[in-house]
């Protein structure tokens, strides 16, 4: 396993391996690997050539008031665990290198940044397509890994890659949970005791809605309030938003029938938890 920083200088050794014809996995992160990360690497690892690990915490992507400093950064374990599972290169680069004095060009996806997540976190989505356009550039992927888990995301970016003909195929992996149902999230490290306890209610929320879908509920708003009522039990817990949409469009369905995303944000205590369920 190689760790390379200089962009130019893993965008030379991938464009040898492309000329053998060796196909390219690419899973981009902000590090803080788990389990969440690792089955994303492990399907590019059974799909492709290469695969090649991004680690980058990207500040564009961070509001003034978020975590940015906070965020996790165990870099030794995080290799260990890349070399664990076959990466065959590590791209671990340096802030200034990615961002340069003078820096002015943002990808926008327009539309899907308005909804969802996109109230509360302005500039995060900009800041996501950004980095994202940017690590595609570098890397030349053949296979794109996004995890479901950050479902805008992964819509935005796919958006992103058809509207500007990037030659990427994108997969999008299941989410991966604890046993107890709380969806991995690298900001789990910031729950106490009784925080961690309260988290469930994420999944428990989403479990109800399914739970009444399936038996024949499909008034979009009902749903929802129940979902905010049995969230509301908790103390330590705010909504941010329980909403139930359209996949493609992420805009907000009244009748839940054929497929549909149920998503949700829930601050608890300061940490900020997402979790979702798609039926397609
Ligand atoms: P990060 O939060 O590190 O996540 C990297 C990838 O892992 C994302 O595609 C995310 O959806 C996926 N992932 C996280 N938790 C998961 C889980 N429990 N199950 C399945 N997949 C999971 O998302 C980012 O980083 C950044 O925004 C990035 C795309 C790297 C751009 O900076």
């Amino acid at each position: 396993m190689r760790l390379i920083k200089s962009p130019s200088l893993i965008n030379k050794e991938l464009k040898k391996r492309r000329i053998k014809g060796q196909g390219i996995g690419f899973v981009p992160t902000m590090g803080a690997l788990h389990e969440g990360h690792l089955s994303l690497i492990r399907q590019a690892r059974r799909d492709n050539d290469i695969v090649v690990v991004s680690i980058f915490v990207n500040p564009k992507q961070f509001g003034p008031k978020e975590d940015l400093k906070k965020y996790p950064r165990p870099l030794s374990k995080d290799l260990k665990l890349c070399r664990k599972e076959g990466v065959d290169f590590v791209f671990f680069p340096k802030n200034e290198d990615i961002y340069p004095g003078g820096f002015s060009t943002y990808v926008n996806v327009e539309g899907l940044d308005k909804f969802l997540c996109a109230k509360s976190r302005p500039g995060h989505f900009r800041g996501v397509t950004t980095i994202v356009a940017k690590l595609l550039n570098i890397i030349a992927p053949d296979v794109l890994y996004l995890g479901q888990k950050d479902i805008q995301q992964a819509v935005i970016l796919q958006r992103m890659v058809k509207d500007l003909n990037i030659p990427v195929k994108v997969k999008v992996m299941p989410i991966v949970r604890s046993k107890d149902g709380l969806a991995l999230s690298s900001r789990n490290a910031y729950l106490n005791h009784k925080e961690r306890r309260d988290a469930l209610v994420l999944s428990q929320a989403l479990k109800l809605a399914v739970f009444f879908i399936n038996n024949g509920a499909s008034d979009a708003k009902r749903i929802i309030l129940r979902m905010r009522q049995l969230i509301e039990k908790r103390q330590s817990v705010r909504i941010d938003y329980v909403e139930i949409v359209d996949p493609v469009t992420l805009k907000p369905l009244k009748k839940v029938a054929g497929s549909f995303l149920i998503v949700l944000a829930v601050w608890v205590g300061k940490t900020r938890l997402i979790d979702n369920f798609l039926r397609k």
